[in-house]
């Protein structure tokens, strides 16, 4: 997958500030990893830590203003890129949660086209979720209110736009939504916001030599999902952090269109998972590396002793068998973790974090199944035979209810399985128990080639037999491109 080109000098050297001597072909600029190894990339720029937005407490109600808006960005030094931000010119703030509370979020659209925002991860009333039947019309304001219901969890927003989703979470309209709650701020968990509790949105775009990056995925991205040959967090490519703390937690959320990561240390260096989509895993998991699909989260602590600089990396040659070229993602250094010479020392993790009881299958009112289809030459695609139509309920489900959801697919591709409105469990991948990594609460699972997931569902809350919720791909070039479907609580 590497492509024809062969990396000189000259392009390593210009790669951090100017622009100029970047190498493009077909009037893209190539990103300087490609063709060396992740390794010898400079990391230049600091990484962006988006402003924490905590809303503003009015009759008990938090409330949050939002405005989508148009901007321009800049990727590279004197290269100016039109993108589109929440309060900002790309991405959104980092907006601070808490459990039980009454929450507003006054979303105003200035973008000059339709939108939605969509809170992906939460527990919310149908017509609050901002999914395609929430448009936000050009000009308007829409306040969705509920109660944050939801344990401590790095949550995220995204427009949702029937048909139109894929092209503005491109320009940036997407955002981190951490949630807290008593438990959580009472374990000894690194929580200082842009020291040694980091959030990381992870991207990739690629850009034209003008600096452009149009949202332009053809029949291969349509087919793979749209990844570009830059990596991006927080807006920023391949930035570093200064680290001045032995541990440092990461709080990673995959916002990109269609890629799926295979995150690792470039040192092999083991860490710590304490989160997953929904919330606190029930003891700290530790591996050294990670499978991060489109809409999923996962909360990382890193011990970054040692006195030397690393970098979080993704190796596609790390990807399950099944997956097609290790699903099309190039070799990413996305963030070099850079520890500083005296680090304070941190506390040990604590062994228990929260209750996380074995999933209870013993009381399935029923089992649904969903076949994820992929179109033939990047048609159109489904899910049980039908694309997705706006006027077509497809499942209904009962409240208090507990199913079973058997996921699969029907192609070469993998497709990570989101549903609204709920925290599942994983219960097994082709019969077996899922890992460490999946055993907590998820809302997104990456469903792999020839794979049955099965997911344990349950609505507790809300109904409204009218209006629905999604359940889709997350890779968005298959979800706009019919691969979603609707259901109603009732
Ligand atoms: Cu993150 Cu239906 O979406
Ligand atoms: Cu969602
Ligand atoms: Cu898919």
């Amino acid at each position: 997958m590497r492509p024809p080109f062969k990396m000189t000098r000259r392009n390593i050297l210009m790669a951090g500030g100017a622009t100029l001597g970047l190498a493009a072909i077909g009037g893209y600029i190539l990103y300087p990893g490609q063709g060396m190894a992740a390794t010898d990339l400079a990391h230049i720029k600091p990484l962006a830590i988006p402003p924490q937005d905590t809303g503003n407490l009015v009759d008990n109600v938090r409330v949050f203003d939002l405005e989508l808006q148009k901007g321009t960005s800049t990727f590279f030094d004197g290269l100016e890129t039109d993108t589109m931000g929440i309060n900002g010119a790309y991405l959104g703030p980092v907006l601070r949660l808490r459990k039980g509370e009454e929450t507003r979020l006054n979303v105003t659209n200035s973008l000059g086209e339709a939108s939605t925002l969509h809170w992906h991860g939460f527990n919310l009333p149908a017509r609050m979720d901002g999914g395609p039947h929430q448009q936000i019309e050009d000009g308007e304001v829409w306040s969705p209110q509920f109660e944050i219901t939801d344990k401590a969890a790095t949550m995220w927003f995204h427009s949702h736009v029937f048909h139109g989703t894929a092209n503005q979470v491109w320009a940036g309209i997407a955002g981190m939504a951490i949630i807290d709650d008593a438990e959580s701020v009472a374990l000894d968990l690194p929580r200082d916001y842009g020291v040694d509790d980091i959030p990381v949105v992870l991207q990739d775009r690629s850009f034209q030599t003008s600096g452009q990056m149009p949202y332009d995925p053809g029949i291969g991205g349509r087919m793979m999902g749209m990844i570009g040959n830059f990596p991006l967090v927080n807006g920023v490519i391949s930035p570093y952090l200064d680290v001045r703390t032995s541990q440092v937690r990461l709080r990673l959320l995959n916002g990109s269109n269609g890629s799926i990561y295979q995150l690792e240390f470039s040192d092999g260096r083991a860490f710590s998972q304490i989160a997953s989509d929904g919330g606190l895993l029930g003891t700290p998991a530790e591996m050294n590396r990670l499978q991060l699909g489109p809409g999923e989260r996962a909360e990382l602590v890193v011990d970054v002793s040692g006195g030397k600089n690393f970098r979080l990396i993704n190796n596609p040659s790390a990807a399950p068998r099944g997956h097609m070229f290790g699903g099309g993602v190039p070799e990413f250094s996305f963030l070099e973790i850079r520890p500083s010479n005296r680090l304070t020392a941190a506390k040990p993790l604590p062994a228990k974090l929260t209750d996380m009881p074995v999933p209870d299958e013993s009381n399935v009112a029923r089992t649904r199944k969903f076949v994820l289809q992929m179109g033939m030459m990047g048609g159109e695609n489904s899910i049980n035979d039908l694309p997705m139509a706006l006027d077509v309920i497809n499942e209904v489900v009962k409240k208090g209810e507990t199913e079973i959801w058997e996921v699969s697919s029907n192609g070469m591709v993998a497709h990570p399985f989101h549903v609204h409105n709920t925290q599942y469990r994983v219960l097994s991948r082709n019969g077996r128990a899922p890992s460490p990594s999946e055993a907590g609460l998820k809302d997104t699972v990456v469903v792999n080639p020839n794979e049955v997931v099965r997911i344990l569902v349950r609505f507790d809350t809300y109904t409204d037999a009218e209006r629905p919720y999604m359940y889709h791909c997350h890779i968005l070039e298959h979800e706009d491109g019919g691969m979603m479907g609707q259901f109603t609580v009732v």
